[in-house]
Protein backbone atom coordinates (compact mmCIF):
# COMPACT_ATOMS: atom_id res chain seq x y z
CA UNK A 1 0.00 0.00 0.00
CA UNK A 2 1.42 3.36 -0.58
CA UNK A 3 1.75 5.76 2.16
CA UNK A 4 -0.57 8.72 1.62
CA UNK A 5 1.14 11.39 3.56
CA UNK A 6 1.82 13.85 0.99
CA UNK A 7 -1.58 14.40 -0.05
CA UNK A 8 -2.70 17.98 0.98
CA UNK A 9 -1.65 20.73 -1.44
CA UNK A 10 0.16 23.16 1.13
CA UNK A 11 2.23 20.42 1.41
CA UNK A 12 2.53 19.92 -2.05
CA UNK A 13 3.26 23.66 -2.30
CA UNK A 14 5.83 23.53 0.15
CA UNK A 15 7.40 21.21 -1.34
CA UNK A 16 7.49 23.37 -4.85
CA UNK A 17 8.63 25.94 -2.93
CA UNK A 18 11.50 24.99 0.29
CA UNK A 19 12.95 21.80 -1.14
CA UNK A 20 15.86 21.83 -3.18
CA UNK A 21 16.25 18.86 -6.60
CA UNK A 22 19.64 16.94 -6.10
CA UNK A 23 22.63 19.05 -6.87
CA UNK A 24 24.11 19.89 -10.70
CA UNK A 25 27.36 17.58 -9.75
CA UNK A 26 25.47 14.71 -8.92
CA UNK A 27 22.98 14.60 -11.72
CA UNK A 28 25.98 14.89 -14.05
CA UNK A 29 27.65 11.96 -12.32
CA UNK A 30 24.09 10.23 -13.06
CA UNK A 31 24.16 11.21 -16.45
CA UNK A 32 27.60 10.10 -17.35
CA UNK A 33 27.07 6.76 -15.56
CA UNK A 34 23.94 6.44 -17.85
CA UNK A 35 25.79 6.88 -20.83
CA UNK A 36 28.96 5.15 -20.01
CA UNK A 37 27.93 2.26 -22.19
CA UNK A 38 26.25 4.03 -25.00
CA UNK A 39 22.48 3.21 -23.32
CA UNK A 40 19.51 5.05 -25.33
CA UNK A 41 17.87 8.51 -24.03
CA UNK A 42 14.36 7.75 -25.26
CA UNK A 43 12.80 7.35 -22.02
CA UNK A 44 13.16 8.73 -18.18
CA UNK A 45 10.85 8.26 -15.48
CA UNK A 46 10.94 9.92 -11.92
CA UNK A 47 9.03 7.64 -9.89
CA UNK A 48 7.98 9.70 -6.32
CA UNK A 49 8.36 12.80 -8.06
CA UNK A 50 6.58 15.05 -6.20
CA UNK A 51 5.85 18.68 -7.77
CA UNK A 52 8.77 17.92 -10.13
CA UNK A 53 11.55 20.39 -9.04
CA UNK A 54 14.07 16.67 -10.16
CA UNK A 55 12.17 15.55 -12.81
CA UNK A 56 12.56 18.74 -14.63
CA UNK A 57 15.95 18.15 -14.93
CA UNK A 58 15.95 15.49 -16.77
CA UNK A 59 14.00 17.25 -19.41
CA UNK A 60 17.23 18.19 -21.50
CA UNK A 61 18.45 14.58 -21.63
CA UNK A 62 16.07 12.39 -22.70
CA UNK A 63 13.89 12.74 -25.30
CA UNK A 64 10.85 12.18 -23.14
CA UNK A 65 10.58 12.09 -19.40
CA UNK A 66 7.49 10.83 -17.12
CA UNK A 67 7.28 12.21 -13.50
CA UNK A 68 4.82 9.48 -11.44
CA UNK A 69 3.63 9.87 -7.91
CA UNK A 70 1.03 8.65 -6.10
CA UNK A 71 -0.65 11.85 -4.84
CA UNK A 72 -2.84 13.86 -7.16
CA UNK A 73 -1.74 16.97 -5.23
CA UNK A 74 1.48 16.68 -6.05
CA UNK A 75 0.77 15.70 -9.45
CA UNK A 76 -1.44 18.85 -9.56
CA UNK A 77 1.43 21.33 -8.42
CA UNK A 78 4.38 19.66 -10.95
CA UNK A 79 1.52 20.68 -13.51
CA UNK A 80 1.09 24.30 -12.37
CA UNK A 81 4.69 24.39 -12.84
CA UNK A 82 5.78 22.49 -15.98
CA UNK A 83 7.29 24.20 -18.92
CA UNK A 84 8.92 21.43 -20.82
CA UNK A 85 6.88 19.78 -23.42
CA UNK A 86 8.55 16.76 -23.31
CA UNK A 87 7.78 15.82 -19.49
CA UNK A 88 4.29 14.41 -18.56
CA UNK A 89 3.25 13.95 -15.20
CA UNK A 90 0.80 11.28 -14.10
CA UNK A 91 -0.65 9.60 -11.16
CA UNK A 92 0.10 5.81 -10.10
CA UNK A 93 2.00 4.19 -7.47
CA UNK A 94 5.57 2.90 -7.52
CA UNK A 95 5.17 -0.49 -7.32
CA UNK A 96 2.62 -1.02 -10.56
CA UNK A 97 4.70 1.83 -13.07
CA UNK A 98 2.47 1.59 -15.98
CA UNK A 99 5.36 0.78 -18.51
CA UNK A 100 5.89 -2.48 -20.51
CA UNK A 101 8.88 -4.99 -19.93
CA UNK A 102 12.34 -3.34 -20.96
CA UNK A 103 10.79 0.41 -21.99
CA UNK A 104 12.73 2.31 -19.95
CA UNK A 105 16.13 3.94 -20.21
CA UNK A 106 16.11 5.83 -16.66
CA UNK A 107 14.48 5.32 -13.70
CA UNK A 108 14.85 7.99 -10.78
CA UNK A 109 13.38 8.45 -7.41
CA UNK A 110 14.34 11.14 -5.05
CA UNK A 111 13.69 11.55 -1.75
CA UNK A 112 10.86 8.83 -2.05
CA UNK A 113 12.25 5.53 -2.44
CA UNK A 114 11.95 5.05 1.18
CA UNK A 115 8.66 5.61 1.08
CA UNK A 116 7.64 2.48 -1.39
CA UNK A 117 7.22 -1.18 -0.72
CA UNK A 118 11.07 -1.22 -1.30
CA UNK A 119 11.47 -4.88 -2.82
CA UNK A 120 7.87 -4.43 -5.02
CA UNK A 121 9.86 -1.26 -6.55
CA UNK A 122 12.89 -3.16 -6.90
CA UNK A 123 10.89 -5.61 -8.44
CA UNK A 124 9.34 -3.08 -11.09
CA UNK A 125 12.43 -1.31 -11.69
CA UNK A 126 14.26 -4.69 -13.36
CA UNK A 127 10.67 -5.46 -15.12
CA UNK A 128 10.51 -1.83 -16.75
CA UNK A 129 14.29 -1.24 -17.49
CA UNK A 130 15.76 -1.91 -20.66
CA UNK A 131 19.15 -4.11 -20.51
CA UNK A 132 21.71 -1.17 -20.30
CA UNK A 133 18.96 0.98 -18.38
CA UNK A 134 19.77 2.85 -15.54
CA UNK A 135 18.32 3.45 -11.73
CA UNK A 136 19.04 6.13 -10.02
CA UNK A 137 18.02 6.84 -5.84
CA UNK A 138 19.09 9.61 -4.17
CA UNK A 139 17.89 11.16 -0.75
CA UNK A 140 19.55 13.37 1.78
CA UNK A 141 20.09 13.01 5.71
CA UNK A 142 17.31 15.27 8.25
CA UNK A 143 20.62 16.26 10.29
CA UNK A 144 21.97 19.17 8.44
CA UNK A 145 24.93 21.11 9.76
CA UNK A 146 24.79 24.87 9.76
CA UNK A 147 27.39 27.69 9.36
CA UNK A 148 27.24 31.37 9.34
CA UNK A 149 29.87 34.32 9.96
CA UNK A 150 31.62 34.78 13.42
CA UNK A 151 29.43 31.95 15.08
CA UNK A 152 29.99 28.68 16.17
CA UNK A 153 29.22 26.22 13.77
CA UNK A 154 28.96 23.62 16.08
CA UNK A 155 26.90 25.41 18.55
CA UNK A 156 24.04 25.81 15.43
CA UNK A 157 24.48 22.57 13.77
CA UNK A 158 23.71 21.48 17.38
CA UNK A 159 20.27 22.99 17.52
CA UNK A 160 19.43 21.53 13.99
CA UNK A 161 20.21 18.19 15.22
CA UNK A 162 18.46 19.03 18.68
CA UNK A 163 15.12 19.61 16.00
CA UNK A 164 15.69 16.44 13.43
CA UNK A 165 16.10 14.03 16.72
CA UNK A 166 12.83 15.58 18.36
CA UNK A 167 10.84 14.85 15.31
CA UNK A 168 12.29 11.37 14.26
CA UNK A 169 9.95 9.74 17.11
CA UNK A 170 7.15 10.56 14.89
CA UNK A 171 8.66 9.02 12.14
CA UNK A 172 6.51 6.83 10.29
CA UNK A 173 7.38 3.04 11.35
CA UNK A 174 7.36 2.21 7.92
CA UNK A 175 10.62 4.59 7.06
CA UNK A 176 12.60 2.91 9.50
CA UNK A 177 14.86 3.88 12.06
CA UNK A 178 17.16 5.85 9.30
CA UNK A 179 16.16 6.03 5.60
CA UNK A 180 19.93 6.02 4.85
CA UNK A 181 19.90 2.20 5.43
CA UNK A 182 17.10 1.75 3.53
CA UNK A 183 18.93 2.96 0.32
CA UNK A 184 22.29 0.67 1.53
CA UNK A 185 20.30 -1.96 1.73
CA UNK A 186 18.82 -1.50 -1.80
CA UNK A 187 22.20 -1.22 -3.21
CA UNK A 188 23.15 -4.45 -1.68
CA UNK A 189 20.25 -6.44 -2.83
CA UNK A 190 20.99 -5.11 -6.10
CA UNK A 191 22.28 -8.09 -8.31
CA UNK A 192 24.02 -5.93 -11.00
CA UNK A 193 27.41 -6.04 -11.27
CA UNK A 194 27.97 -2.65 -12.18
CA UNK A 195 26.39 -0.87 -9.40
CA UNK A 196 27.85 2.39 -7.16
CA UNK A 197 26.87 3.76 -3.51
CA UNK A 198 27.62 7.54 -3.04
CA UNK A 199 27.21 8.10 0.70
CA UNK A 200 27.79 11.77 2.74
CA UNK A 201 28.01 13.86 -0.65
CA UNK A 202 28.27 17.32 0.82
CA UNK A 203 26.31 19.95 -0.27
CA UNK A 204 26.27 23.51 0.78
CA UNK A 205 23.31 26.18 0.19
CA UNK A 206 23.08 29.27 1.22
CA UNK A 207 19.02 30.08 2.05
CA UNK A 208 17.46 32.21 4.59
CA UNK A 209 17.06 31.18 8.65
CA UNK A 210 13.42 30.97 7.37
CA UNK A 211 13.53 29.11 4.27
CA UNK A 212 15.59 26.88 6.14
CA UNK A 213 13.21 26.40 9.32
CA UNK A 214 10.70 25.97 6.42
CA UNK A 215 12.46 22.80 4.89
CA UNK A 216 12.76 21.64 7.75
CA UNK A 217 9.22 21.47 8.11
CA UNK A 218 8.39 19.80 5.01
CA UNK A 219 10.53 16.46 6.68
CA UNK A 220 7.95 13.75 7.04
CA UNK A 221 8.89 13.56 10.36
CA UNK A 222 7.69 16.90 11.00
CA UNK A 223 4.64 16.47 9.16
CA UNK A 224 3.79 13.28 11.41
CA UNK A 225 4.10 15.57 14.15
CA UNK A 226 1.96 18.47 12.88
CA UNK A 227 -0.36 15.48 12.84
CA UNK A 228 0.09 14.34 15.74
CA UNK A 229 0.66 17.38 18.06
CA UNK A 230 0.07 20.46 15.92
CA UNK A 231 0.59 23.03 18.73
CA UNK A 232 4.12 20.86 19.90
CA UNK A 233 4.90 21.33 15.77
CA UNK A 234 4.51 24.92 15.88
CA UNK A 235 6.40 25.73 19.23
CA UNK A 236 8.89 23.40 18.23
CA UNK A 237 9.75 25.39 15.16
CA UNK A 238 9.46 28.84 16.93
CA UNK A 239 12.12 27.52 19.42
CA UNK A 240 14.40 26.38 17.14
CA UNK A 241 13.94 29.89 14.93
CA UNK A 242 14.51 31.80 18.25
CA UNK A 243 17.48 29.79 19.56
CA UNK A 244 19.19 29.91 15.96
CA UNK A 245 18.47 33.73 16.07
CA UNK A 246 19.93 34.17 19.23
CA UNK A 247 23.54 32.48 18.83
CA UNK A 248 24.06 34.15 15.45
CA UNK A 249 23.17 37.18 17.15
CA UNK A 250 20.60 38.42 14.57
CA UNK A 251 16.99 39.49 14.95
CA UNK A 252 15.75 39.09 11.49
CA UNK A 253 14.50 35.30 10.26
CA UNK A 254 15.45 36.90 6.29
CA UNK A 255 19.15 36.27 7.58
CA UNK A 256 21.27 34.36 5.45
CA UNK A 257 22.54 30.81 7.12
CA UNK A 258 25.18 28.38 5.30
CA UNK A 259 23.09 24.91 5.17
CA UNK A 260 25.11 21.60 4.66
CA UNK A 261 22.98 18.71 3.36
CA UNK A 262 24.44 15.09 2.90
CA UNK A 263 23.11 13.53 0.32
CA UNK A 264 23.46 9.47 -0.30
CA UNK A 265 22.44 7.53 -3.53
CA UNK A 266 22.35 4.35 -5.53
CA UNK A 267 23.46 3.98 -9.30
CA UNK A 268 23.20 0.83 -10.87
CA UNK A 269 22.65 -0.61 -14.89
CA UNK A 270 20.03 -3.69 -15.48
CA UNK A 271 22.73 -5.61 -17.43
CA UNK A 272 23.09 -6.34 -21.13
CA UNK A 273 22.04 -10.00 -20.57
CA UNK A 274 20.51 -11.14 -17.87
C1 LIG B 1 9.49 13.35 0.01
S1 LIG B 1 8.55 13.49 -1.45
C2 LIG B 1 9.78 13.74 -2.71
C3 LIG B 1 9.25 14.48 -3.91
C4 LIG B 1 10.28 14.85 -4.96
N1 LIG B 1 10.84 13.70 -5.61
C5 LIG B 1 11.36 15.73 -4.38
O1 LIG B 1 12.55 15.34 -4.42
O2 LIG B 1 11.05 16.82 -3.89
C6 LIG B 1 8.05 11.82 -1.68
C7 LIG B 1 7.03 11.67 -2.80
O3 LIG B 1 6.81 10.27 -3.00
C8 LIG B 1 5.43 10.06 -3.26
N2 LIG B 1 5.12 8.67 -2.92
C9 LIG B 1 5.17 8.09 -1.70
N3 LIG B 1 4.84 6.78 -1.80
C10 LIG B 1 4.60 6.54 -3.10
C11 LIG B 1 4.26 5.37 -3.84
N4 LIG B 1 4.12 4.20 -3.26
N5 LIG B 1 4.10 5.49 -5.18
C12 LIG B 1 4.28 6.68 -5.81
N6 LIG B 1 4.61 7.82 -5.16
C13 LIG B 1 4.77 7.75 -3.83
C14 LIG B 1 4.73 11.09 -2.37
O4 LIG B 1 3.42 11.36 -2.80
C15 LIG B 1 5.66 12.28 -2.47
O5 LIG B 1 5.29 13.18 -3.47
Amino acid sequence: MAHRQFEGKEQASSYWKYRFPPPDHIIQHLLDFQKKQKAGSDLAVDVGCGPGRGTVLLAKHFASVVGLDVSPAQIEVALQHSKEPNITYRQCVAEQLPFSGSSLDLVTSMSAFHWFNRPRFLQEVHRVLKPGGCLFLVCFNNNMELNFPNCCSDTLSQISKEFSEEIKSYRCLHVGICPRNSYKEAYDSILYPEKEWHDCVLVKRTMTLSNFIQLMKTLGDYQALVRDDPQKATRLSQDVSQRLMSEMGVTSIQTEVEAVMKYFYVLARKPQEV
